[in-house]
Order: structure tokens, then C-alpha cells, then sequence
């Protein structure tokens, strides 16, 4: 394994932290050389500094791509941490429906709109489709619009076309939802079904450079398990975006693990049985 130089370090973090917003300290080095390794032979560089180079100066961007993928972190389930979801079902969407009836009384159908901001291969946008669905919450009645999006093209590519296989099927989803919700294939492998993939949209999206004026304004985000790796000056400018692309009365929830006390003040936490969503003040 190539190792990489102090100075290499510098630079190619920087670069790293330019492209995709993700910030490695000092000690991460470790990361970059296991992860971003193998494309130096992929690529034909003897060094992080060759690769560095032929990266920035590619127009079609080939190189960038890869290295953002390889860097980021995917991990993501179906159902994952199940506490958000039971808020979703139990909490959030029975609120949000009874604000919906309340201003729209005569108007034919609702739309509710709900985005997975860094939705990975997707498996958080289809819980979100499952529980809607569960809850009798369908178009006619319902404009159900969901939207998944993520800095890579690999994951926006996999969630897009819905198809999982038996591991990760297996995380998160209960058997009974995979045998309602999804199709299997004699390769073992299952992929979401065209009544649920109809209601979601993905779109490629970086969180930190890109606006987000034109993707409208949402009843519920998701922004989980993403602002950890930002600094705290990208995840303040962040979390501002977020509560702008947010209706005044939405929902805004994080990662289990994740704080934003410090960086949005103006997002107050609210506590339903053991679980945290946001509300703007
Ligand atoms: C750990 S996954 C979280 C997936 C899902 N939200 C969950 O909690 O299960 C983090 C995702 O953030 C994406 N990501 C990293 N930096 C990003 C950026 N600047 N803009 C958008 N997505 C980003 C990665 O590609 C990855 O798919």
C-alpha cells in the first residue's frame, strides 16, 4: 500500500474537503490511503500527488467522482435506528395530516412532500414510502412526493433503481414488508415495487455547494448521519439552507447520535416518547 506524506495529506485533504464538504483531520490519513488507494493504480499514479493532479485538471470529472465515492461512508439500512420511524408513524405524519385537513378543506387531495437529504442507496426513502403507504397515505388522495439525494452517483444510481440484495434486505426490513413491498428475483435479490418507486424521486446533490431553491419547500426532512463529517462552519450554513426549504411548520429530524444545538439554534428540539424531531421556532 501506498502510504501518503504529511504534505500530501494537506493537500489532498483540502481537496476532499473542496469537493464533497467532508473534512478529514490530522489522523485520518489512515482513510485516504485505503480508500482512495487502489485508485492510483486504477488511474496509473505513483503517488496521492500525481492523482491529486490529473483529478483537478480533468474536465469530465471521472477521477473526482470516484475519489468522492470512495471517501464517503454509505452505511445505511432499512428502518434504521426504527425510533424515527415510529415518530414518523405515530407522531409526525398524524400531526402533519391534521394540519393538512385543516387549511385544506376544500381542496381535493393533499400534497405531502418529504426529502432524504444524503439518502445513500435509498434504503431511508423507501422506509419513509413504506410507512406512508401503511397509513393509507396514496395518491389519489394523497400527492405523496418524495425525494432522495446524494453527492454520489453510485448511490443516487442504486437507490433510483430499487434493488437490493439479501443482506441488505435483511437489515432493518421485516419479512413481511419484503414479501408486500418488494419483488425477488431468482438472484436473490429484491427490488421495490413500481407503486412505491412512483411516489420518489433522486436527484445527484451536494449538500454544501449546491442550492436548494428549486426542490421547493418540504413537510418533513431527513438529514441524517451526514452533518457529522462537515466542519461546523459548512454544517451552520447547512442547517440554514435546511430550515429554508423547510414549511414553517415542518419537521426536521437528525441522526440518533447527532447534536445541532450548537450550530442551529433556531431549530427547538421536541421530544415524543424516546425521540427528538425539530421544529423551527
Ligand atoms: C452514512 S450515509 C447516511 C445515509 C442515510 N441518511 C442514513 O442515515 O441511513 C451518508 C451519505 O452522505 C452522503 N454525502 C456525503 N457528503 C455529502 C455531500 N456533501 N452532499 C450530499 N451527500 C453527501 C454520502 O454519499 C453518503 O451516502
Amino acid at each position: 500500500m501506498i502510504k501518503i506524506t504529511p504534505a500530501e495529506f494537506t493537500v489532498f485533504a483540502k481537496y476532499i474537503l473542496k469537493i464533497s464538504g467532508i473534512f478529514l483531520q490530522k489522523g485520518k490519513e489512515y482513510l485516504i490511503e485505503t480508500r482512495i488507494g487502489p485508485l492510483l493504480k486504477e488511474f496509473s499514479c505513483s503517488s496521492f500527488t500525481q492523482l491529486h493532479k490529473k483529478s483537478s485538471s480533468e474536465l469530465i470529472k471521472n477521477i473526482e467522482k470516484k475519489i468522492i465515492d470512495a471517501i464517503s461512508t454509505n452505511e445505511t439500512y432499512f428502518f434504521r435506528d426504527s425510533t424515527p420511524f415510529k415518530l414518523l408513524q405515530h407522531k409526525i405524519i398524524p400531526d402533519l395530516i391534521d394540519k393538512k385537513n385543516r387549511k385544506s378543506k376544500n381542496k381535493p387531495s393533499s400534497t405531502i412532500r418529504i426529502w432524504s437529504a444524503a439518502c445513500s442507496t435509498g434504503q431511508e426513502i423507501y422506509s419513509i414510502a413504506i410507512i406512508l403507504d401503511e397509513l393509507n397515505l396514496n395518491p389519489p388522495k394523497f400527492n405523496i412526493q418524495l425525494l432522495g439525494t446524494d453527492i454520489s452517483n453510485t448511490v443516487i444510481a442504486q437507490a433510483s433503481y430499487g434493488k437490493y440484495n439479501k443482506f441488505e434486505v435483511d437489515r432493518g426490513l421485516p419479512a413481511p414488508k419484503r414479501e408486500k413491498f418488494f419483488t425477488s428475483s431468482e438472484d436473490n435479490t429484491w427490488r421495490i415495487k413500481d407503486k412505491l418507486r412512483a411516489n420518489v424521486n433522486f436527484k445527484k446533490m451536494n449538500l454544501i455547494v449546491d442550492s436548494f431553491d428549486s426542490l421547493g419547500k418540504f413537510d418533513i426532512i431527513f438529514c441524517r448521519n451526514v452533518a457529522i463529517y462537515f466542519t461546523s462552519e459548512d454544517r451552520k450554513k447547512l442547517f440554514n439552507k435546511l430550515c429554508k426549504s423547510l414549511e414553517p411548520d415542518g419537521y426536521f429530524l437528525i441522526g440518533s447520535t447527532e447534536s445541532i444545538a450548537a450550530d442551529a439554534p433556531f431549530f427547538k428540539p421536541k421530544r415524543y416518547l424516546k425521540s427528538v424531531y425539530y421544529e423551527i421556532e
